[in-house]
């Protein structure tokens, strides 16, 4: 039996600190309201000068191939999650594939949100078991920074997203390492967390001139309140249903690695499993939520720290925008 195994990873972040005192000047938000309600103290925007999507994925893809022992000749096709792709279109897949010279080679978006990392990798684990191919980069990236609404109208979403980029190398391994994943969406709820234009159903022609003529940015739509309650309960579900597909028991987790949405979201996890501290990691205090990236910078700072060792099951978990969510279970 063939299966897939995750044998490096790595990721980037943009140099520039954004933090909660420095947004309270620029918008009517202060560092009190954004601790208690997010946890998030700091966050990373990029510098539109020089980094973009694509780049800052092929920061994170050399650094994971440097910890597999690979180079980029290796890869031989391309899992890219993103929702905030350098171009409308063509997604940033291929702008990656180019930025590493890797001209020939397939590459597939993939648009799911806080999900698009695990369904990434649940796409790239079927390529590997199958045959079809024997080393694939799977990667999360985003450059939300530049598409939030900064005044004072925007304030309940700018504080919570940030920018960077995370990247593992999946390879085949006659022992299991990605036991299973497992993929939701429920496309009733999609405008609780959405961006509406550019859509293809809303032609220019029917926006409004100063629709068309803002430069504020994209407007992300969200209903925090919604989001938060389905995201509890989403995510409590799809870890039991990992843990149910591995006959294994709350405890055999070593690490959980969940989508950082939001600390509070977290913390209730770790609560309704029991988890100790030094079983779940975070990092949402420092970078907020990096949407598609926000799974493997965890994982990927996890493994540096020493947290992630041989043999170890690691459970990733993910929830947001669709309304999508989805779990993998690990065996490092
Ligand atoms: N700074 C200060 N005040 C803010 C603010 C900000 N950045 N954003 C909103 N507020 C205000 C609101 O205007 C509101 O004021 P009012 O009571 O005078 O009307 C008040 O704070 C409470 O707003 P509310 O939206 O009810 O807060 P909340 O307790 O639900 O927290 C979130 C908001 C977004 C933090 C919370 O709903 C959440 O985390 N939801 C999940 C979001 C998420 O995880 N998204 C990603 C999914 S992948």
């Amino acid at each position: 039996m063939r299966y897939s195994k995750i044998s490096g990873i790595g990721h980037h972040v943009p140099e520039t600190i954004i933090t909660n005192e420095y947004l309270s000047t620029i918008m009517d938000t202060n560092d009190a309201w954004i601790t208690e309600r997010t946890g998030i103290k700091e966050r990373r925007w990029i510098n539109p000068d020089k980094d973009t999507v694509a780049n800052m994925a092929a920061k994170a893809s050399r650094m994971a191939l440097q910890r597999a022992g690979l180079t980029e000749k290796d890869v031989e096709f391309i899992v890219f999650a993103t929702i905030t792709s350098d171009y409308y279109f063509p997604g940033s897949g291929v702008l990656l594939q180019r930025e590493l010279g890797l001209e020939g080679i397939g590459a597939l978006d993939i648009k799911n949100a806080c999900s698009g990392f695990i369904y990434a990798l649940s796409i790239a684990d079927q390529f590997i078991k199958s045959g079809m191919y024997k080393t694939i980069l799977v990667v999360g990236a985003e450059i939300q920074s530049s598409a939030l609404d900064v005044s004072d109208r925007g304030r309940n979403t700018a504080v919570i997203f940030g920018d960077g980029a995370g990247a593992v190398v999946l390879r085949p391994s006659d022992k299991p390492g990605i036991l299973s994943t497992h993929l939701h969406a429920d496309g009733r709820f999609a405008e609780e967390l959405y961006v509406k234009d550019p859509g293809g159903s809303r032609p220019n022609k029917e926006r409004q001139p100063e629709q068309i003529l803002d430069t504020s940015g994209f407007k992300v739509h969200m209903n925090g309140n919604q989001v938060f309650k389905h995201a509890v309960v989403r995510f409590m579900e799809v870890i039991n249903e990992a843990l149910a597909a591995n006959n294994m028991k709350k405890e055999d987790i070593d690490l959980l690695v969940p989508h950082q949405a939001n600390l509070r979201i977290s913390q209730y996890i770790q609560e309704k499993l029991s988890l100790r501290d030094d079983q779940v990691y975070n990092n949402i205090m420092r970078y907020g939520n990096t949407t598609a990236a926000s799974i493997p910078i965890a994982m990927s700072e996890a493994w540096a720290e020493g947290k992630i060792k041989e043999n170890d099951v690691i459970c990733l978990a993910a929830f947001g925008s669709g309304f999508t969510w989805a779990s993998a279970l690990i065996r490092w």
